[in-house]
């Protein structure tokens, strides 16, 4: 796996949405059921909309697999559209304010949004949840999890309690809302429903916590090299999100440097430890071996059934923003998302740590990996140069 990389393809309402993965390494027994349960868990969510009754989402495998295990070539995944009537669509010359319509109309000399809308719209982010579950397999196959949950819909702040990624990911499975709240699901849900009888939409942020990652992803060598900055980027470039955070985030801007710093200590085994990790797991660009630990706001859906002012591209008339059937709030659906790009992302960074071509090769680099670590955090073998 010398490097790792995926695009995606696809249109709204054309025959499909695809993600083309290069660098899955051979040998990984391609569980397909969790790809579809990753599908089905992104259309879930209390308070989105019809077009998610009208799909229901399955993987094709159409390259990159033999008898169930990866090949080692590219891999491209399809997820059919059912609502497939691209050429049928209407023309959409009223922008939705909040939507890439107007911004898309200018860039591309257009005054149909409907052209622009079709790539811009979040129905693309099926391939990435699909693309994500497999970065999630391999991850998993070397002891890494990355788990998403909601932790606030709209007015409504969530707990999310300290648990391990395991017990947390049943409750958020169990959950309507994606979070692991269970006293406070019927104050969102009444807060969805009061926005929607207001014919109005919500956002909210949610939390994507990942165990078991390895020191050393990223590096300070080049801005762009930053796990920070990366999976930062990873997170800002879902639909609707507006502002990332890692560890303490915007709060950190408010202690005192003695506060926000995570003390390195050793342990009652006399290795060395972090006693917090206000760092989010990730310092001077690279993961230092703690959780990972990162935050994402979406804006409010910006489709209201009340439509918001805009101006016929066609007339220069005052109008009123085309409404799209649309979801209230997708902040459920958008942390499933936002789960996969941190895996995603991850992924990239661990083929540029380990070179392999196999999953055996895999396994055994990061395990060796993981004992020099240890050794080093135990005082053991302090230079590891070789
Ligand atoms: C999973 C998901 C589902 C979404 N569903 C809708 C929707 O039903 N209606 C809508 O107007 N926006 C929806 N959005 C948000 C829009 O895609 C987003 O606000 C729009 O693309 C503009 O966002 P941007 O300015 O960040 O690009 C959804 C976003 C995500 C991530």
């Amino acid at each position: 796996m010398a490097t790792f990389s995926w695009i995606t393809a696809g249109e709204s309402h054309g025959p499909g949405v695809l993600a083309v993965l290069e660098g899955v390494p051979k040998g990984l027994a391609l569980n397909v059921q969790d790809i579809d349960a990753a599908l089905a868990r992104r259309q879930r969510g209390y308070g989105r909309g019809k077009r998610m009754q009208i799909e229901s989402d399955r993987v094709s495998i159409l390259s990159g697999l033999k008898q169930g295990q990866t090949l080692g070539s590219p891999l491209t995944l399809l997820v059919k559209n059912n609502d497939e009537r691209i050429d049928q669509y209407r023309t959409l010359t009223r922008p939705r304010p909040g939507h890439a319509d107007f911004a898309g109309a200018l860039k591309y000399g257009t005054r149909d949004c409907a052209d622009v809308m079709e790539r811009a719209s979040a129905r693309e982010t099926a391939a990435r949840v699909a693309a994500g579950a497999v970065a999630a397999q391999v991850l998993r196959a070397v002891g890494i999890e990355v788990l998403a949950l909601v932790d606030s819909i709209g007015p409504v702040a969530l707990d999310v309690p300290r648990l391990p990624l395991s017990a947390l990911r049943a409750l958020v499975l169990a959950s309507e809302i994606g979070a692991g709240d269970a006293a406070r699901e019927a104050e969102v849900v009444r807060a969805i429903d009061a926005a929607r009888n207001a014919h109005d939409t919500l956002g909210g942020t949610f939390v994507v916590r990942a165990t078991g990652c390895m020191a050393g992803l990223g590096s300070p060598m080049q801005w762009r090299e930053r796990l920070d900055g990366r999976l930062a980027q990873a997170l800002l470039c879902i639909q609707g999100i507006k502002a990332v955070e890692i560890g303490a985030g915007f709060a950190a801007a408010t202690l005192r440097g003695s506060q926000c710093h995570d003390p390195i200590v050793r342990d009652e085994s006399g290795a060395l430890s972090r006693t917090s990790n206000n760092a989010g797991g990730i310092e001077g660009g690279m993961s230092n071996g703690m959780d990972l630990v990162l935050r994402a706001a979406m804006k409010p859906i910006p489709s209201l059934p009340s439509g918001l002012p805009s101006v016929d591209l066609l007339t220069g008339a005052p109008a009123i923003g085309v409404y799209e059937r649309s979801d209230v709030c997708s902040v459920p659906a958008a942390s499933v998302v936002g789960e996969a790009m941190v895996a995603l992302t991850l992924l990239e960074a661990l083929a540029e740590r380990v070179t392999c071509a196999t999953m055996a090769e895999l396994i055994f680099e990061v395990n060796s990996m993981r004992s020099k670590h240890l050794g080093f955090l135990a005082l053991q073998n302090p230079v590891f140069g070789d």
